[in-house]
């Protein structure tokens, strides 16, 4: 039997992609350390789909873990979801998102190509193309990271293609999310970020749900529809799509492919505000406060790389995500419990 390898698996877009594995007829096994995840994932991962797919606890960065896990397992592909990913947390901490995103992701490699592993879908970010002066980014868009999270991704995706051209055998996609936002329909599953949210949407939700007292919003004066801020959201089901047909395009043939995942629209502060306040019947008091440091006004996908290349687009808008948000959200007021 062979095992697809999803490290991060019990994190916010790695338990999304192991119920859809799971659904599809992959055998997934999870390789995680819990860090930024609860273990009550597996449980629900277990209600949704039936099925509890096995768990190695360990850190990417542990050589020996993983040559124990590749042992025990026949691994076929490997989704490379662990790694830090908070901006600010980045500029204060370097060499914890150095270690952890680019060491841990060398090691993975090293141990994937130790037992001729050589399918590897990597979790990429828009962060990764920093500001280019224009809003709508497409796969061509110069990369040049502001901050040190987006460049612990570019240096990964440097990695990946110096060994691409190494070794032409691999069979590798670099999949750039844009803002992954939504629940699993279920509402058993979702995003569950530690203490005060960094992000908008799980801010919004927990202001609803009356855990927050009230939003900030960073800045009105941006040159968009309403002076806030507009990013291309894209719920966490179809970027768990986008990475089944990824994995179906692979299909271990040596290749290098990279795409940007997200929906070609966008959607400012206010206009979410005002779309959960409708989909909740929950207000949402807001004030307004100061831009923060190193947000871009605005920026969005051209999808059309991602459909020709994987045969992919986005399903579901921004009324589904707040429905699929809040729905999880009124499930799990505070979250995944404690263990
Ligand atoms: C969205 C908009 C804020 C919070 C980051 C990472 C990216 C990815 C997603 C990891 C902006 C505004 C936010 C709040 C607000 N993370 N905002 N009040 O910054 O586009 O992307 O998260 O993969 O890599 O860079 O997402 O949700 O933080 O902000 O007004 O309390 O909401 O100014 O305009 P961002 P975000």
């Amino acid at each position: 039997m062979s095992y697809i390898l999803v490290t991060g698996g019990t994190g916010y877009i790695g338990s999304h992609m192991v119920v859809k594995l799971i659904e599809a007829g992959y055998s997934p096994v999870i390789f995680d350390n819990f860090s930024n995840s609860k273990r009550t994932v597996l449980d629900r991962i277990e209600k949704i789909t039936g099925k509890r797919p096995p768990l190695v606890v360990g850190d990417i960065r542990d050589e020996k873990a993983l040559e124990d896990l590749f042992t025990q397992y026949k691994i076929d592909s490997v989704i490379n979801f662990a790694g830090r990913k908070a901006v600010g947390e980045s500029e204060s901490d370097p060499l914890l998102y150095f270690s952890y995103n680019v060491e841990g992701t060398i090691v993975l490699l090293r141990v994937m190509k130790k037992f001729n592993v050589k399918e590897f879908i990597f979790s990429s970010s828009a962060t990764v193309y920093g500001d280019p002066g224009y809003d709508e980014f497409d796969e061509s868009t110069p990369l040049a990271p502001i901050n040190n999270y987006g460049l612990s991704k570019w240096m990964i995706e440097e990695v990946l293609r110096k060994l691409f051209r190494a070794e032409p055998d691999w069979s590798i996609a670099i999949l750039r999310y844009f803002n992954p936002v939504g629940a699993h329909e279920s509402g058993l599953i979702g995003e569950d970020p530690n203490g005060i949210p960094n992000n908008l949407m799980p801010f919004i939700s927990q202001v609803a749900v009356g855990r927050r007292p009230c939003l900030k919003v960073f800045g009105n004066d941006y040159e968009t529809r309403d002076g806030t801020g507009a990013r291309d959201y894209i719920h966490v089901e179809d970027l768990a799509d986008g990475h089944l047909d990824a994995l179906r395009v692979l299909n271990h043939k040596p290749q290098l492919i990279t795409v940007n995942l997200g929906t070609g629209s966008n959607t400012t502060v206010l206009e979410l505000v005002k779309a959960f306040e409708k989909m909740s019947g929950r207000n949402i008091p807001y004030e307004i406060c100061p831009r923060r440091p190193g947000d871009k006004a605005a920026y969005w996908t051209n999808p059309t790389l991602a459909h020709e290349l994987l045969g992919w687009t986005a399903k579901r808008g921004i009324e589904k995500m707040c429905e699929d948000t809040w729905r999880w959200q009124m499930m799990n007021p505070n979250g995944y419990p404690d263990e």
